[in-house]
């Protein structure tokens, strides 16, 4: 059997080949082996530049799964990771609860990390979290990559060169459908096992999960959020898993957002109201128009405020990268029920690919290159604090003004202007 080093590069890739060629393995390790873990996997082909040294889980149980499934090389402590040498990056896909605990004991013992979102559940911790990177030297990144996905970076660079003018509002939204009534934690289950943590997920809440979607590309577009007035709320009690009132997040929640630059957004995110993926950004001349937030081969469509009915497809930034054998679609495209259940229209027209690896090759060109990775912990703080402040604000309060700033976000240099 071919090793991972022998395997071919993919032919096709976000990077140019001449960056690719360049590119000298790195060892990372991951702690946390859950529902998210196989869609790293799903792509990890794709970056054969980032080595897979060991995975922690603590529930042996689903450890041994993951090694049948993948051959994953697990090890049975956290302490295994924290002194291996060979791992200088380490994924942190723990429940969100974890992360702070996890990332800094990570962080204090000398190994950059990329975590998935939010990088904690306050403000206050992720702000922790990004001193402490910066005291010690290193870096610390946070999902989600889909800012490097080409839909994302087409729309950012039609925004960059004026085709809609001056931006002025934006409306984003990430609803879910009737999740609670379609028993997601039973029949929603990844390829090697693990079930969809629907426990966690609707303690956590749905905008703490989902809102960094789409704040990543509107602080990287048009800076930090000034001020923010939310409405939240739990609708549907009833979700068929026993959960206290009290401890259920929101499964609703809207928000307006002010930007420093005078734009205004607004936000909705559920699980609860019929599904819709959809962004737009208007514009002084026109508008822009991402059907689906997740697929990162989605089309950005222009439309003129002039001449409606005539519609342009943006000329994306590269081609899209799909597998060729599906594998970056995830495995319930390919079950028709689920998809139906699962998948908007513009979905199922897509496919819900993206490439959470993309991210993790990103943060590791800028470790390389010793400049700041541009998602990194100010940047995640900030998202971390507007997060909250639209799920669980002071509903009827009015503005909430945000205490942390973003730093600038560049494209990156494999965009072109
Ligand atoms: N569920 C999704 O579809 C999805 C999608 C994108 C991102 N995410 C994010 O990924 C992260 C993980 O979510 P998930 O759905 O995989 O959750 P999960 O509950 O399925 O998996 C988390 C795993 O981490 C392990 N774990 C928890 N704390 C640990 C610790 N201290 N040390 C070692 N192992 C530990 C658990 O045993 C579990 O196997 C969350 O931040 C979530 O927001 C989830």
């Amino acid at each position: 059997m071919k090793t991972k080093a022998q395997r071919p590069r993919p032919k096709r890739f976000h990077l140019p080949q001449s960056v690719v060629d360049g590119l000298q393995p790195v060892g990372i390790g991951c702690v946390g082996a859950g529902f998210v873990f196989d869609a790293y996997m799903q792509t990890h082909h794709l970056h054969p530049w980032l080595d897979l040294r060991a995975v922690f889980d603590r529930d042996t149980a689903r450890a041994r799964q993951v090694k049948d499934y993948f051959g994953t090389p697990m090890v049975d402590s956290l302490e295994a990771i924290l002194g291996d040498p060979s791992i200088s990056i380490v994924l942190n896909l723990t429940n969100p609860s974890e992360h702070f605990a996890v990332t800094k004991a990570l962080l204090e013992a000398g190994k950059h990390v990329y975590s998935e979102k939010p990088l904690a559940t306050t403000v206050g911790e992720a702000r922790a979290l990004a001193q402490l990177a910066e005291a010690r030297g290193l870096q610390v990144g946070c999902a989600p990559s889909s800012l490097f996905g080409e839909a994302a970076q087409t729309l950012w660079r039609a925004l960059r060169r004026g085709q809609i003018g001056q931006p002025r509002m934006v409306i984003a939204n990430l609803d879910e459908g009737a999740s609670h009534h379609q028993n997601l934690a039973e029949t929603l289950i990844n390829p090697s096992g693990a079930k969809w943590p629907a426990w966690d997920e609707y303690r956590v809440g749905c905008t703490a999960e989902h809102a960094g979607y789409v704040l990543t590309w509107m602080v990287a577009f048009f800076g930090s959020v000034r001020r923010v007035m939310n409405y939240s709320k739990v609708f549907f009690p009833d979700k068929g898993i026993p959960i206290p009132v009290g401890e259920m997040a929101p499964d609703y929640a809207t928000a307006m957002l002010e930007f420093e630059n005078g734009v205004v957004a607004q936000i909705n995110s559920s699980v609860v109201t019929p599904p819709n993926h959809g962004l737009y950004v208007v514009g002084e001349t026109g508008y822009l128009k991402v059907d689906h937030v997740w697929p990162f081969a989605c089309p950005v469509t222009l439309v003129q405020h002039a001449r409606p009915w005539l519609t342009e497809t943006v000329a994306p930034v590269s081609e899209p990268v799909w597998d060729p054998k599906g594998l970056s679609k995830p495995w319930y495209y390919r079950h028709w029920r689920l998809r139906d259940y699962l998948l908007d229209p513009a979905d199922r027209a897509f496919g819900v690919g993206d490439d959470k690896m993309r991210g993790v090759t990103e943060f590791m060109l800028a470790i390389a290159s010793g400049q700041p990775y541009g998602l990194g912990g100010d940047f995640s703080a900030h998202i971390t604090e507007v997060t909250y402040a639209i799920q669980d604000g002071t509903t009827h309060a009015g503005w909430q003004d945000m205490t942390t700033r973003a730093p600038a976000v560049q494209p990156p240099p494999w965009v072109g202007g």
